[in-house]
């Protein structure tokens, strides 16, 4: 069974490195060294530094929010990958739709900064979904298919095996709707089955896709129970230790009972 990712995408929160500090020793505190499910801490970039030494000692992942694909250079505002890894990374978020919708970020800037991750041996979660109107419209599989193929566009299956993809339906983030288990296992079951066809059957198997889109502690059981669902990427929900605790809880569940 693939190990189940847990990650906290804090956005553009807290607003101080003390209040990042005290919310990342929080879920170090309640995790301890369990490694059953795997966990992550998505901070904003100014605050990687305090958050990495707080997380030390501790199997929590620190991952950043963005990364450009340029290593260094006239870039005014840019942050790159041996940058991430310099400051302690282990992962980065790429391609969020708040990025992908608010910043223009197109596949093709997903797929550079894709590679500029791989390259920085950092692992990279891979955003995509569709919005309520294109879900409405019955073009969710089209869009899924323009993001799958534009944003993993020349990857080798292993480079393929060691991505994390997370769907992330638009319409669900931050507005208290959530897919359905059912609504998310399908589309969850359709990103495997491309990943079956494009990369072949062992790689697909092995790739990490989680679920994102308003999950909470009251959710987050049934998800995570889901086959093709391996994890969930957690906005606000990951603002308070002991609802990010709960969701990894729920995840600690479904690890120990195992998935048919
Ligand atoms: P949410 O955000 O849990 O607040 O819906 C999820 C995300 O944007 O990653």
């Amino acid at each position: 069974m693939r190990t189940l990712l847990i990650a906290g995408n804090w956005k553009l929160n807290p607003t101080t490195a003390e209040a990042a500090a005290a919310l990342a020793d929080g879920v170090k505190q309640g995790l301890g060294s369990a490694t059953d499910v795997h966990v992550a801490l998505a901070p904003p970039f100014v605050f990687l530094t305090r958050v990495d030494q707080v997380l030390e000692g501790s199997p929590i992942g620190l991952a950043a929010q963005d990364v450009y694909w340029e290593t260094n250079g006239a870039f005014t505002g840019e942050i790159s990958g041996p940058m991430l890894v310099d400051v302690g990374c282990t992962h980065v978020i790429i391609g969020h739709s708040e990025r992908r919708h608010g910043q223009g970020e197109t596949s093709g800037h997903v797929n550079q900064k894709l590679k500029a991750a791989l390259a920085a041996k950092l692992i990279p979660i891979v955003c995509i979904g569709e919005t309520k109107d294109e879900r409405l419209s019955e073009k969710t599989e089209e869009v899924l298919l323009e993001q799958l193929s534009g944003s993993l566009a020349g990857l080798s299956p292993e480079e393929m095996a060691g991505v994390v993809l997370a769907y992330e339906p638009v319409w669900a983030i931050g507005t208290g709707l959530t897919a359905s288990p059912e609504q998310a296992q399908a589309v969850h079951a359709f990103i495997r089955g491309w990943l079956t066809e494009v990369f072949g059957e062992a790689t697909a198997r092995r790739v990490v896709v989680q679920y994102g889109g308003s999950v909470k502690p009251d959710n987050a059981a049934e998800l995570l129970s889901c086959p093709d669902i391996d994890g969930a990427l957690v906005g606000g929900a990951a603002l308070k230790a002991g609802d990010f605790l709960a969701i990894i809880k729920a995840g600690q569940e479904v690890a120990a009972r195992g998935k048919s």
